[in-house]
Formats: C-alpha cells, sequence, structure tokens
C-alpha cells in the first residue's frame, strides 16, 4: 500500500493536527511507501512572508520527527524540493474543467470571507492532484475538509486516462481520519489556527498552562454533578489519557463537587507528560540541524526517483517523449 499525506506550513502545529492527522501518519508508516511532505508550495498561497515561510517549515520538519515519525520507516520531504511536481501540475490542468474547481468548498468559503482570489488559490487542487499522483499513491490520509480535493484528484485522473486512453494515473483512495475526527479548541469550537482557539502541541509550562484554563465550560456550579460527555475539557483529556484515567474523572464529574479548574490542571499533567518525550526529542533535533536537513534531502532523493519515473509515463502520454537534456 502506497501512503501519502501533506500538512502545510502556515504556523505551529496544534493538538487538532496532531489528533486529527499525525497521529495517523505515524500509524501508517513502515508501509510499501509513506510518504509525508511538508507543503510548502501550497503555504504560498497564504503566507507571503519568506522567514515566516522556511521557518514554518522547519518547524514542521522539526515537530513531525519529533513526535515519532521514523525516517527508516518513512519517506519525508518538502514539497518545493520535488520540481517534478510543478511540471505535472501543468499537465493536470489542461485536463481540468474549470467549473470542477469552481465547486471547490475550500475555494468557495476564502471568497466568501472576503479573500481575493488569485490563480493560485484557484488551482490549489490542481497542485494538490500532482502531489498524490505523482508517487502513485494509493491511500490518503486526511481530515474530512480535505475529502473533496481527493475526489477532485480522482476526476482529475480520469479524464486525463480517458483523454490519452490508458491507465496512466492511478486513482487514490483517502482514509478520512476518524479519530480525532474534531478535537475541540479552547472555545469549544473545532480547533484551528484560523479561529485563534489552538493549544500548540510544544507549547510548555505557564504558557500551556494559560491556555487550558481559558478552556470555555459552561456555568454547572462546582457542587452539582457535572456531564464529562458534552465538556471540552473532558473531550481533550481523552485524548491524552488511559481509559482507567477518564473514568476515574468521569466518576469525579458525575459525583459534583469538582470544579473544572481540577478538571483543566488534570488535562495539563497529561498533557505534559504525554508530549514529554516528543520534546525531548525535539530539543535534541533542533540542537543537530544538519541531521535534520540530511533527512529531509534523504527524503526528497527517494520521492524524486519515484516522482520522476511517474512524470516520464505521463510526459509520453500526452506526447512530449522522453526528456533527453
Ligand atoms: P487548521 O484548521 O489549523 O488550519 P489544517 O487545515 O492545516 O489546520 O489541518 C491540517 C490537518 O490537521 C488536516 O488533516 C486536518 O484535518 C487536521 N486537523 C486540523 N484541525 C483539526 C481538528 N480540530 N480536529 C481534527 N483534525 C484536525
Ligand atoms: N490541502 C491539505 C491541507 O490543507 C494539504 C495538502 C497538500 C495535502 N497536498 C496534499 C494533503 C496532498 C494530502 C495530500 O490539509
Amino acid at each position: 500500500m502506497k501512503v501519502l499525506s501533506g500538512i502545510q506550513p502556515t504556523g505551529r502545529l496544534h493538538w487538532g493536527n496532531y489528533f486529527g492527522a499525525i497521529r495517523q501518519y505515524i500509524a501508517l508508516q513502515g508501509n510499501e511507501q509513506s510518504f509525508y511532505f511538508i507543503a510548502d508550495l501550497h503555504a504560498l498561497t497564504s503566507v507571503r512572508d519568506p522567514k515566516a515561510l522556511s521557518a514554518a517549515t522547519w518547524d514542521a520538519a522539526l515537530d513531525l520527527l519529533a513526535l515519532g515519525l521514523d525516517p527508516h520507516r518513512a519517506t519525508l520531504f518538502r514539497q518545493s524540493d520535488i520540481p517534478e511536481v510543478t511540471e505535472l501540475m501543468w499537465l493536470l490542468m489542461t485536463v481540468t474543467q474549470h467549473s470542477l474547481l469552481e465547486k471547490c468548498h475550500s475555494y468557495k468559503d476564502k471568497v466568501a470571507k472576503g479573500i481575493s482570489p488569485d490563480a493560485g488559490l484557484f488551482t490549489y487542487p490542481v497542485l494538490m492532484a500532482a502531489d498524490i499522483l505523482l508517487y502513485d499513491s494509493d491511500i490518503v490520509p486526511v481530515g474530512a475538509d480535505q475529502i473533496q480535493h481527493l475526489e477532485v484528484t480522482r476526476d482529475i485522473a480520469q479524464r486525463f486516462n480517458t483523454i490519452y486512453g490508458g491507465e496512466f494515473l492511478h486513482l487514490p483512495n483517502a482514509r478520512v481520519l476518524e479519530t480525532g475526527a474534531k478535537v475541540p479548541g479552547t472555545d469549544g469550537e473545532k480547533m484551528s489556527k484560523s479561529y485563534g482557539n489552538t493549544i500548540e502541541i510544544f507549547e510548555t509550562g505557564k504558557t500551556l498552562r494559560k491556555k487550558i484554563m481559558s478552556i470555555k465550560t459552561d456555568s454547572t456550579p462546582m457542587d452539582a454533578t457535572k456531564n464529562p460527555d458534552s465538556c471540552s475539557v473532558f473531550a481533550l483529556f481523552k485524548l491524552l489519557t488511559s481509559p482507567e484515567q477518564q473514568a476515574a474523572l468521569a466518576d469525579r464529574y458525575r459525583a459534583g463537587g469538582m470544579g473544572y479548574g481540577e478538571a483543566k490542571q488534570a488535562v495539563f499533567e497529561a498533557a505534559t507528560d504525554y508530549f514529554a518525550e516528543a520534546r525531548a526529542r525535539r530539543s535534541k533535533l533542533a540542537a543537530d540541524p544538519e541531521q535534520v536537513e540530511d533527512i529531509l534531502a534523504a527524503g526528497a532523493k527517494t520521492a524524486r526517483a519515484k516522482g520522476q519515473a511517474v512524470l516520464q509515463r505521463v510526459r509520453e502520454a500526452c506526447g512530449l517523449g522522453h526528456q533527453k537534456y
């Protein structure tokens, strides 16, 4: 099984990204092909500060490795290190219907928010299709918000195959991440950078505690019994702890006499423990940038070799022939 996914470097990674996506990447490594990349070309559609983009790309690489992505079992690379992906994007653009892209929710949502769209934002799904199709990917683990982009990818691949009369592009399937499908943020809504309600994975100490203490709860009085199942604090606790710990805290909710502050303190302690190993690994990696650069370089080499072979197949299908120079 060939697995591939990408994550945009548009800010520090948060608990929603970890429990919704990264945890799945790690579980799926060690497959026939486990490719994960940092989508820096996609991030250009929203990040226009070069320093911020390269810093976020670097941070994402450190974060993914620290969280358990193992370069011996997975290939980690920067999207922009593979120039073949933009060439494939052009070939795909020539078979992509304008109307297909006009239907994309993520594009329509951004326009509805008042963003004046450039061609990059409009054609974002074609670059994503190229990311996926360049490596003959079978399975693409993504959040529910990306399902439509996977459908677009399949549509484009199918249209290409029909026009050129062969199975040149392999049709992928989305694997929708069910665990942590919707990690709540500090305001109880879906945790997301765009809502400013995130808790960052590598946040520690006072700043972490302050964020956890700010999680919105209802106004049930201290003495009253509380319902763990409708509480965001408890939902976060569940992601970080064992079933025994969860049962113990759920009992405390139902017994009454416990304030939400106590449950938040339990989340703070659980989070500090949960990410302790990853934090230690991250400090080591940060002190050894050459090692990280080597991992990214080796990842790019592996991904490029695969991508070049697929691109050659696609070029020939279009009549562009073998690359000679
Ligand atoms: P953000 O919403 O903060 O901009 P992204 O859209 O960059 O996050 O998400 C990257 C990945 O993390 C996607 O696969 C997405 O589905 C997942 N993800 C983000 N936020 C959450 C969340 N609150 N719950 C579950 N998964 C999430
Ligand atoms: N669009 C994805 C997101 O915002 C990131 C992404 C880019 C991606 N290319 C991809 C995900 C290819 C999976 C496969 O989360």
